[in-house]
């Protein structure tokens, strides 16, 4: 008579011939079955088994149980009155004939043909190893003894998965190779290595994205179970496919989403090269910084144009947040989709949204108009730069976020003129700036040598604040500079700034 084989990887199952057992009376028969199956080759003393399925019960009600469980066991293993065939019990002892096969121990043997073969013959005993695995030992099973062979039997079979997957890749067999990664990283989805090998075939059949998107889902992955990120070689594997990626496919770069500012910048020289380097896309570039001070200074007018000057630079997205309406942090995620041209996902939290849509090429944001946004936005920053590590953000606030690593710059004023001739004075950054919106204001106002020292005294009054020189430059329309001056309320600046 044939013995009867037993699945223990992934469903449990009996089969013999054509009879399939698939459903148990209960989970502890279908738990007795398994352990017995797996360890058959020895007669387990009865008390152990009431110990091991009913360590509550009485000795006279666990013994009941263990035989009630044993004629369910024999109703399904021996029908037809073929008592003792299947199961081997005593008084004393219970075992499953050793004859019966099990699919673990196919798997083992399939394992040690490979250890010993070479070539096509090792491509085939490793092709059975994946044949068996049906899934993990016992699914939905939580004996104590389960868990460390699961764990045992899965580790060997990842291992198995990713040479095979290296086989069939040496001996040409691409598409093979990728089913065999793909197996390796789906039985461990957490492994560095198998995730890689199967990024690099992966990039190497032609689908650089598939290969990103292993890499995706790897760091979803490492995040949400284990608080981590990708190591650094997996990092760098995935850097290379990216940049492998963007001159083949231009379209990928992501739209630029800059708003447009018609006025000239005045000076801030000096400003714009400390954020450019700061800024620029390298390895010790500043993560986080914050350009302070009070309102109306010109933190917006100059992170605006840092960056357009480092659009270039990026071959990620380069884009403005306004915050200014934002007075609830929960909206700041809103208005970074927003700006970055992307739509709520329902599968994915917004910060991981945008982390992948920023993926692995460098990125700048401008957050502008943090303040009112402090301290309870700057978790959203923080969350933002660890998820997204190739970007930057350029934060304008009159606070700074109190988050490590915030490089501050505090804008001081615009400088102001000294004395000197009227050449002198027409290229000081504060002056410039109020002749060029008095002349948006009245097309026919220039610096003259007759208004020169009003302008200049004006400036001067107005500490060089670019807010207050902008509303100042407003009135040229009806009065002139020396009316302006005279007008000027007592604390000017207080007033305008608030
Ligand atoms: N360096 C500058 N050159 C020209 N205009 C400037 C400069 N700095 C600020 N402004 C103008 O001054 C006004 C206030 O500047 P803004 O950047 O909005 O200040 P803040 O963001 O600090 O409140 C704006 O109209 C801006 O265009
Ligand atoms: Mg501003």
């Amino acid at each position: 008579m044939d013995r009867w084989r037993i699945q223990l990887l992934g469903e449990l199952r009996a089969t013999r011939g054509s009879e399939v057992v698939s459903h148990f009376r209960s989970q502890k028969v279908a738990g007795l079955l398994a352990f017995l199956a797996h360890h058959r080759e020895t007669a387990h003393a009865r008390e152990v088994l009431i110990e091991m399925f009913w360590p509550d019960c009485e000795p006279e009600a666990g013994r009941n149980n263990l035989s009630k469980a044993l004629s369910l066991l024999r109703a399904q293993l021996e029908p037809g009155g073929e008592s003792g065939t299947a199961l081997l019990a005593s008084r004393a002892t219970v075992q499953l004939d050793p004859a019966t096969t099990t699919d673990v121990d196919e798997l083992r043997a399939a394992l040690a043909a490979a250890a010993k073969a070479k070539g096509a013959g090792r491509r085939e005993a490793l092709a059975r190893v994946l044949e068996l695995y049906k899934g993990e030992l016992l699914a939905g099973h939580y004996q104590d003894w389960i868990a460390p062979e699961r764990d045992r039997l899965r580790a060997s079979f990842t291992r198995a998965a990713l040479e095979l997957a290296r086989a069939l890749d040496a001996a040409g067999d691409r598409h093979g190779a990728v089913d065999a990664a793909r197996r390796a990283v789906a039985s461990e989805p957490e492994g560095e290595d198998a995730a890689r090998v199967l990024m690099d075939l992966h990039a190497r059949t032609g689908e650089p994205s598939a290969a990103l998107r292993v890499f995706g889902e790897l760091s979803e992955r490492l995040g949400r179970e284990l608080g981590t990120t990708p190591s650094a070689p997996t990092r760098e594997l995935a850097r290379a496919i990216e940049v492998s990626l963007s001159p083949v496919k231009p379209t990928r770069r992501p739209a630029r989403a800059l708003p447009l500012e018609l006025h000239e910048i005045f000076g801030r020289e000096e400003e714009l090269a400390r954020l450019e380097a700061e800024l620029r896309p390298a390895a010790s570039r500043t993560r986080l910084l914050t350009l302070t001070g009070p309102g109306g200074i010109g933190k917006t007018r100059l992170a605006l144009e840092a960056a357009r000057r480092l659009e270039g630079a990026h071959e990620g997205p380069v884009a403005f947040v306004s915050l200014a309406d934002v007075t609830d942090d929960r909206f700041i995620e809103t208005a970074a989709l927003r700006a970055l041209g992307l739509a709520a996902s329902p599968r994915r939290a917004p910060l991981d949204e945008i982390a992948a849509a920023i993926g692995l090429s460098p990125a700048l944001l401008v957050l502008d108009n943090f303040e009112q946004l402090v301290p309870g936005g700057s978790g959203f920053v923080r969350g933002l730069l660890e998820r997204a590590e190739s970007l930057a953000c350029l934060v304008t606030s009159r606070r700074r976020l109190g988050i490590s690593g915030e490089r501050e710059v505090a804008l001081a004023p615009l400088a102001m003129p000294g004395e000197g001739d009227l050449e002198a004075l027409a290229s000081v950054p504060s002056v410039r700036l109020f002749v060029d919106r008095a002349r948006a204001a009245s097309p026919g106002f220039a610096l003259t040598r007759e208004n020169a020292p009003a302008v200049a005294e004006l400036v001067r009054s107005l500490e060089g604040v670019p807010l207050a020189l902008a509303l100042a430059a407003g009135r040229a329309q009806i009065l002139s500079p020396e009316q302006i001056l005279e007008r000027l309320p007592g604390e000017p600046l207080e007033d305008l700034l608030r």
